[in-house]
């Protein structure tokens, strides 16, 4: 058996949650790395009491990047700041602190597939690509498939249906205020969505305001971001495939080009092996163009 090693950078909330579901899933060994070095010690001992009895992994925590050594995945959900009011607020501190940990990572492990959570998403998701040189498949933003989720969650509570009955609801673009919740497609108990609301504003205003909804009752989130990150994870370490809306580096497809945001894509141990095409109507396709376009003038303040 091959052992693999997940390494998280960054050992707040988020991190912590994740290596968590990693390590209580006996899900290979996890690194977590973070620049206060008593945090990964503090996150890693805590989490280290959830290994199975019966798993071959263990936890261990550093502020030293050179541990990264021979990681087969990479997880970013580094932060320097707490954002109030937008995703972007701190973008400036966030893509000096994702170009440096994209240099270390190159350095350490440049075989390593790369997850990243932290925000702004997209263009983090951007800059690390372009940073590293990786190639755009190995890099993957994990957000949209969170705000799937949290779109799949408001039809059911507006509908009072169980999400079981729900199917093809998926989001697409920034993980941001021009994300696109995708209706055309979603069909509940086999009826098509449309044919029970009267229009997509309220669903599409909860979706994207979901975040600012939950900081009213908790400072942030974690156990969602967590979950879809460890699907991710699952999948490569378990040689299997996932479909999910995640953020990649666009290369023409939707029309797209230099710019990263959520499209549906296969990933695999190898990363993303496919970018899938979705149906749009036009309001959905004109709304992806502006979601682009604001994730590409976040990427130009910044050049
Ligand atoms: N993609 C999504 O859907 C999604 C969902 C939720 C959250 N997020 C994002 O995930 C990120 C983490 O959120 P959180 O709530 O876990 O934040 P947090 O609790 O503040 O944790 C951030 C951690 O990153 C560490 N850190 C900062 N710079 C670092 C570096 N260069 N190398 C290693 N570690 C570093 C910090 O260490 P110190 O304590 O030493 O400063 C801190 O422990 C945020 O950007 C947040 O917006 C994304």
């Amino acid at each position: 058996m091959v052992v693999i090693l997940i390494s998280i950078v960054g050992s707040g909330r988020v991190g912590a949650s994740i290596a968590f579901l990693c390590v209580s899933n006996g899900l290979d060994d996890v690194l977590l790395v973070n620049t206060t070095k008593e945090k990964a010690l503090g996150e890693s001992l805590d989490v280290a009491s959830a290994i199975p009895a019966n798993s071959k992994f263990s936890i261990r925590g550093t502020d030293n990047y050179s541990e990264l050594v021979g990681s087969d995945i990479v997880v970013i959900a580094a932060s320097v700041g707490i954002y109030t009011k937008h995703r972007t607020e701190n973008i400036p501190h966030q893509v000096a602190m994702i170009k440096d940990i994209a240099e270390k990572i190159k350095e350490y492990c440049p075989s390593a597939i790369v997850l990243l959570v932290s925000n702004p998403l997209d263009v983090l998701t951007y800059y690390f690509q372009k940073t590293s040189g990786f190639s755009r498949f190995k890099v993957i933003g994990i957000a949209s498939s969170l705000d799937t989720s949290r779109f799949r969650y408001y039809i059911s509570e507006m509908l009072s249906v169980p999400q079981s009955s729900i199917s093809n609801a998926i989001v697409l673009g920034e993980h941001g205020d021009s994300m696109v919740p995708i209706f055309s497609g979603v069909s509940v108990g086999g009826n098509p969505l449309f044919s029970m609301i009267d229009s997509r504003d309220a669903l599409t205003d909860n979706v994207r305001n979901y975040w600012r909804t939950l900081r009213n009752f908790k400072s942030r989130s974690q156990f969602g971001i967590a979950k879809n990150t460890y699907d991710v994870i699952d999948a490569i370490s378990n040689k299997k495939e996932i479909s999910i809306p995640a953020s990649i580096v666009l290369d023409g497809e939707y029309g797209e080009h230099d710019v990263a945001m959520g499209i549906p894509v296969k990933i695999n141990q190898n990363g993303v092996i496919e970018i899938q095409q979705v149906k749009l109507d036009d309001t959905e396709f004109s709304s992806l163009k502006k979601s682009s376009q604001k994730i590409r003038n976040d990427i130009e303040s910044v050049r």
